[in-house]
């Protein structure tokens, strides 16, 4: 396979008990102090999906916004939001979640997105599968009145930990990651 993932695996911490005891916390920071390692992550990603008619990178707050943003310029997609409650000063559309630890409140923007568009989601982190299915929830078809039809290509993660089998609770979306923990 590429040898630039191990490198992009390498340049991840790992933290223990934070932000609770028993999480082994998947730093990216680390990542990121790595130039190589950073700029290696975003073309992966580009590699992917470039050529394949994006027009919408959704990134999820906050780590999804250090890894969407430059994947969408390199595609030519634009980038969508998807925020902690009460940050987006537009009409949203929300929707609860719960997580690995805790439970919260994804948002968008109404008419960040139109019916017909294709989407990727980017995070830096799949657990649980919670967080992501939240913002396919947000993104995708929806019979509830106000939410936009708009196509889930995929979901992309750098890293994946697949003891929590979050992979199955996205059910038939797929997901890409480039690094998986066990
Ligand atoms: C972390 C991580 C993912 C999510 C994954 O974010 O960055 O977004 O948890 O967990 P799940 O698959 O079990 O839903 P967190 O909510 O801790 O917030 P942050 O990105 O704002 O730090
Ligand atoms: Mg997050």
């Amino acid at each position: 396979t590429d040898d630039r993932i191990a490198r992009i695996a390498s340049t991840i911490r790992v933290i223990p008990d934070f932000p609770k005891p028993g999480i082994l916390f998947q730093d990216i920071t680390t990542l990121l102090l790595d130039p190589k390692a950073f700029k290696d992550t975003i073309d992966l990603f580009v590699e992917r999906y470039k050529d394949k008619n994006i027009n919408v990178i959704a990134g999820i707050e906050a780590r999804g916004f250090i890894f969407g943003p430059p994947i969408a310029l390199a595609i030519g997609a634009k980038f969508v939001p998807m925020r902690k409650p009460k940050k987006l000063p537009g009409e949203v559309i929300s929707e609860e979640y719960s997580l690995e630890y805790g439970t919260d409140i994804m948002e968008m923007h109404v008419g960040a997105v139109q019916p017909g568009e294709n989407a990727v989601i980017v995070d830096d982190l799949i657990a649980t599968g919670g967080t992501l299915n939240a913002a396919i929830s947000l993104l995708g078809l929806n019979l509830n009145a106000g939410r936009v039809g708009v196509t889930v290509v995929e979901c992309a993660c750098v890293i994946e930990l697949k003891e929590l089998k979050g992979r199955e609770k996205l059910g038939d979306n797929p997901l890409f990651v480039l690094v998986s923990e066990t």
